[in-house]
């Protein structure tokens, strides 16, 4: 079988690759970035290439039916085959990585702690010696090539990419670590790593696949990984945070630690919104956990982060622009009809404001429900009112960004606790860095000594419970 360079542009980078194989495989090889939304399925046609120079095999029937807008010389990566020499160039450009450094004294102890997203991946770097941080890195999760969300993951794991998610995890580990570390990472002596079940499990290695069905058990994740493939040296430790029970994962219980949960007497709440909302309440003495899906809107549409989009959507609904059923009135001068009869809405002047569709709109309202229903449905559980809670952290990536009052007014946490919300931001973060410094706290073992799970996937109710909490308003202007 021959082999032939594929080259991506602009960065030059080359894979040679066996006849057949697709563009997308040759991105992997490459180490270049190719999104690919729906794990290869030819249907979300965020893995376009523009061909630049030479040609590829021609395309099959169902990537046809994926290029019927594309523009001319666009191909589908994760279907278009390669046949001989070919440079291509990626429509969506790798998401930016993100990079800030202070000072560090000469020769000092080093440790980290890793956030392992399945959108970003965050580190920092701390002197040993009284914590002060001396970098911190964001990079793009790199098994983004093998699709958007965690359960299209551990499809493609189950499918036999389960080694080649394994080393996307750990090249994105590594790249976050060295550039904390300013290039120092061999003088890391520990990091830690936070990240949810899947991720966790997939970086260690493990298999990932009880999470793919009911009822969702969390695999077995082993304390400690070889520190190899991180370039730690050889006598550092490479710590994985393990999950608490099924989707609620070690980035959760990082959090908890960060925020220093164990020590407060009143029930105190954890959200960490994303892809998966989770949901952790500490109450007499007692954790209850849930999670339920969120699907995409917490990751952002065009031009607008997961924050930004929510932000906007709750901006819409005190201009009614849009209703509380979550229909664009078409009444309203920015509102128009797209050409496949879709409502849109232009958020602000000239040609580049973004553009909102009905379908974001509904992406948001199923977060905010999914969101919602999780916590009520753990209050419940646990037998606490919301107006008793002390303190509601909104933590996660994405959820520091979001305005307090913006996630009141649409619903998504009652307003009953508008006056105890925080947003303390990457919290998963902050306590891989806390494990990394001190080990694992007293407070780690009270946390975790006795676990409530709601099982909200296998609930009969949650999906009336879904519905019912889908209009984007606040409870108190409920008829
Ligand atoms: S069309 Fe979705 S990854 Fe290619």
């Amino acid at each position: 079988m021959s082999r032939h360079p594929v080259t991506f542009e602009p960065s030059g980078a080359t894979a040679w690759v066996d006849t057949g194989q697709t563009v997308l495989a040759a991105g992997r090889a490459a180490g270049v970035l190719i999104e690919a939304t729906c794990g290869g399925r030819g249907v979300c046609g965020m893995c376009g290439v523009k061909v630049l120079e030479g040609t590829l095999a021609p395309p099959d029937r169902d990537e046809l039916a994926g290029l019927t807008r594309a523009p001319a010389g666009v191909r589908l990566a994760c279907r278009a085959r390669v046949v001989g020499p070919v440079r291509v160039r990626p429509l969506i450009a790798a998401r930016s990585v993100q990079v800030s450094s202070g000072p560090r004294v000469t020769g000092s102890r080093l440790v980290a702690g890793v956030d392992l997203g399945t959108t970003n991946v965050s580190a920092a770097v701390v002197e040993l010696a009284g914590g002060r941080e001396v970098g911190r890195a964001t990079v793009p999760n790199r098994q983004a090539s093998f699709g958007a969300d965690v359960m299209t993951r551990i499809s493609v794991a189950l499918e036999g990419e389960a080694n080649a998610l394994t080393a996307a995890a750990r090249e994105s580990v590594a790249e976050a670590l060295f550039l904390a570390s300013g290039s120092a990472v061999g003088d890391i002596e520990q990091a830690v790593v936070a990240g949810n079940s899947a991720m966790a499990a997939m970086l260690a290695g493990v298999d990932s696949s009880s999470l793919a069905t009911a009822p969702y058990v969390a695999p077995e994740t082993p304390d400690t990984v070889d520190p190899g493939w991180a370039a730690l040296r050889s006598s550092a430790t490479l710590r994985v945070l393990g999950p608490i029970a099924s989707f609620v994962g070690g980035d959760v219980l990082a959090g908890l630690i960060a925020l220093d949960v164990a020590s407060h007497r009143d029930p105190v709440l954890l959200v960490d919104v994303g892809t998966n909302a989770e949901i952790a309440l500490w109450a007499h003495g007692r954790l209850t956990v849930a999670s339920a899906a969120a699907g995409p809107a917490f990751e952002g549409v065009r031009g607008l982060t997961g924050s930004e989009l929510v932000n906007s959507i709750a901006e819409l609904r005190v201009r009614g622009t849009l209703g509380a059923d979550g229909l664009l009135d078409t009444a309203s001068p920015d509102v128009f009809t797209g050409e496949d009869g879709v409502r849109m809405v232009r958020l602000g002047d000239g040609d580049d404001a973004p553009i909102l569709s009905q379908l974001d709109v509904r992406s948001v309202q199923l977060a905010k429900a999914a969101v919602r229903v999780a916590m009520e449905s753990v209050l419940r559980t646990a037998g606490v009112d919301a107006a008793r809670l002390a303190r509601v952290w909104v933590a996660g990536a994405f959820g520091g960004a979001l305005d307090p009052e913006a996630i009141v007014g649409i619903g998504m946490i009652p307003r009953a606790v508008r006056d105890v919300l925080e947003m303390p931001g990457n919290t998963s973060l902050a306590g891989a860095v806390s494990v990394a410094l001190s080990g694992p706290a007293r407070s780690t073992e009270l946390l975790l000594a006795d676990v409530r799970h709601v099982d909200l996937p296998n609930d009969p109710a949650f999906t009336r419970r879904l519905m019912d909490s889908l209009r984007l308003e606040a409870e108190d202007r409920r008829p």
